[in-house]
């Protein structure tokens, strides 16, 4: 602690925690004091970070697909959301999610003292290329993966079943907010290995270790978004019940992150809706039109619409946003169809049933006419 600082500015709270690690983490000099030789860090970096040795392992899919989106577009249409529909998620897109999130992308070759080194790099950074975060999915709803606690092992791209179960309420128990949780396909939970880290870095490694994981976050945001998935990242827990969850000992391994993923809700949030008979796109033959009263404001993955005259508003997102920017009194329904299959990966019936409800309920609230 630099003591002069306290005299020539307001008092720092001295007992925060905080304030006490980040002076204590540090560099006080240029040169590197590591805790490791370099042969050390390589011979440490050889290493699995962690390994389970349970023998149920569920390998994962090397993505077969490019999405169409611009690297730009993707930025700029990554939001928050949740207000999941339930549907699963596949083990393709799952499997997608881990490897541009935080899998195994190539590898760097090192030659010390008469000895070719190679260690594997990932998809996100990690200072020191010491990958000291490990990720637990929580599948709850991906079609051909059992639900139940998974630990990722990058190296092997696979999945490895810690236990078995629907563990949605599990989760509930220390997640604040179950609108995170509610009908998610998967939840990752991220750890930190801190020994792992320190082992190179001393004080300065839980830094990096946060660091990180928003590397891996936002990996993992991009790629859902790439994916039309809804994805939240999420940092309200409580520590001790999920160390406990995951049978870490949330010293040498916590919890330090998570985030939640699933599909988007057909027509986004509006809590008056009710939930509605199913109709068939076959009833409707006619070609929707706004109706001439409606203002609408497109935003980077939604649209809000309104009608002034009866001060009624709607947020519509994802799939629901594309149906409603595809009505231009030209096109018909299969043709609106159409245009959001070749966008979306999504199966002709469930979107032929979606889009019915949508037309259905946007022609309730006065939004569309079929006139
Ligand atoms: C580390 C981290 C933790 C977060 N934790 C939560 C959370 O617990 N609950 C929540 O609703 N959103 C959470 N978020 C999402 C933020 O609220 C969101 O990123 C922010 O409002 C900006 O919105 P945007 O992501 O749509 O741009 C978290 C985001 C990050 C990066």
């Amino acid at each position: 602690m630099n003591i002069l600082r306290l005299f020539n500015q307001p008092l720092p709270d001295y007992f925060s925690p905080a304030e006490f690690y980040h002076e204590n983490s540090k560099n006080a000099s240029k040169i590197f004091k590591g805790g490791l030789s370099n042969e050390g860090v390589i011979e440490h970096q050889l290493k699995l970070t962690k390994h389970y040795d349970t023998s149920i392992k569920v390998p994962l899919i090397s993505p077969s697909f490019q999405t169409q989106h611009s690297y730009e577009k993707i930025i700029t249409s990554r939001r928050t959301g949740y207000g999941h529909s339930g549907e699963p998620i596949s083990a393709e897109e799952l499997s997608y999610l881990l490897y541009y999130g935080y899998g195994v992308t190539g590898t760097a070759s090192m030659h010390w003292k008469g000895k070719d080194y190679a260690y594997p790099l990932r998809a996100a950074p990690a200072g020191g290329a010491l990958y000291s975060v490990e990720i637990y999915p929580v599948v709850l709803s991906v079609t051909g993966v059992e639900p139940g606690l998974y630990h990722f092992e990058a190296e092997r791209f696979q999945l490895a079943l810690l236990k078995r179960g629907d563990f949605r309420n599990s989760l509930k128990d220390f997640f604040m907010q179950e609108e995170l949780l509610n009908h998610a396909a998967v939840i990752f939970l991220f750890t930190g290995l801190f020994p792992h880290k320190e082992k190179k870095y001393g004080q300065r490694a839980y830094r990096l270790i946060l660091l990180d994981a928003g590397h891996i976050g936002e990996n993992i945001y991009l790629s859902a978004t790439a994916l039309h998935l809804l994805v939240a990242g999420a940092g309200g827990y409580l520590d001790d019940v999920a160390n406990e969850f995951l049978g870490i000992d949330g010293v040498h391994e916590a919890m330090i992150h998570a985030m939640s993923i699933g599909k988007a809700k057909v027509g986004g949030r509006d809590s008056t809706d009710k939930e509605q008979p199913k109709e068939n796109l076959s009833k409707w033959t006619k070609v929707p039109m706004i109706h001439e009263r409606v203002k609408d404001q497109p935003l980077s993955n939604a649209v809000i619409i309104w009608r002034p005259d009866l001060g009624t508003s709607l947020t519509i997102e994802g799939t629901g946003a594309a149906m409603w920017s595809l009505i231009d009194g030209k096109r018909n329904l299969r043709a609106i169809a159409d245009a959001i299959l070749e966008e979306y990966e999504v199966a002709p019936e469930t979107l032929e049933e979606e889009l019915s409800q949508f037309i259905d309920r946007m022609v309730r609230k006065e939004y569309l006419t079929t006139d």
